[in-house]
């Protein structure tokens, strides 16, 4: 199933930064990105941002005072919303400092964190009951693709992610097709199988929740995004938006790639 995008899927722009930028230099690469974007840049695109955990209220303050339109996005959460979880950060926490989006199930997180679905499935939820809209990563190593099980891989992360999600709140989520082999090596899968996985995506959706469902679900392209592949990776049906790692550190790099449509043939 692939489609024209519909007017609901306004493109999603997200910057994950990792374990990056402290809060100082948060600051002013928040302060650099909203200089860098022009009012009208925000009628095309929604942007988030995701910092560290300790640079969110400094981030947060930037935004509400400059009145930028950059939502704030959160890189992890727990499932419970208080308790005796040392170290963890819970999802009310993230919902009081005007979070909007919380990255569950990246990859870094399953495979250096031991993330399972059953894991990712919990913090998604906590997330929804929070009020906050998660972007669900899935995605294949390189063996997976290698061995031609990239889709049953990605198949089995969605249906384990979303298990008991109801159709109506899967459509306003958003979903990050990282294959992992893409994350941070400088290579981006091309612009025909970013868009076959995300075309597969949106089918698996459809034959669990229904077409409308499928047809409203923004689903991001993550791998290597860089201002260079922005514009034809976002010019496939499929893609709504990206989840931008490495690129997104620098305000200008990601600037570009939020405006990537000034780019396009
Ligand atoms: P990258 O990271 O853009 O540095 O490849 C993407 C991600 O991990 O979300």
């Amino acid at each position: 199933m692939s489609s024209k995008k519909p007017d609901s899927r306004t493109p999603l722009i997200s910057g994950n930064w990792k374990m990056n930028h402290n809060h100082f230099e948060a600051i002013q690469t928040i302060q650099k990105l909203a200089y860098a974007l022009n009012p009208e840049d925000y009628d095309h695109v929604d942007v988030s941002v995701h910092p560290p955990f300790t640079d969110l209220r400094s981030v947060q303050t930037v935004l509400q005072a400059d009145e930028v339109p950059i939502s704030l996005g959160a890189q992890n959460c727990h499932w419970e919303t208080s308790g005796a979880f040392t170290g963890e950060i819970s999802p009310a926490m993230l919902a009081k400092l005007d979070v909007s989006y919380v990255i569950v199930g990246h990859s870094e997180r399953r495979e250096l964190f031991g993330e399972t679905d059953e894991i990712v499935n919990r913090k998604l939820k906590a997330v929804l009951a929070a009020g906050m809209t998660p972007i669900l990563c899935v995605g294949e190593t390189l063996d997976e693709r290698q061995a031609g099980a990239a889709e049953a891989k990605v198949d089995g992360q969605i249906a384990g992610s979303l298990a008991g999600v109801k159709a109506d709140v899967v459509a306003a989520m958003v979903v990050a097709y990282e294959p992992i082999w893409a994350i941070g090596t400088g290579e981006t899968a091309t612009s025909s199988d970013a868009q076959q996985m995300c075309a597969h995506i949106r089918s698996r959706v459809a034959d669990t929740w229904g077409a409308d469902t499928a047809g409203s679900l923004r689903i991001q392209y993550g791998g290597s995004v860089k201002p260079s592949n922005a514009p034809e990776l976002m010019s496939q049906p499929d893609i709504d938006g990206a989840l931008v790692g490495g690129a997104s550190l620098v305000a200008d790099d990601f600037a570009r790639i939020v405006n990537y449509r000034l780019y396009q043939a």
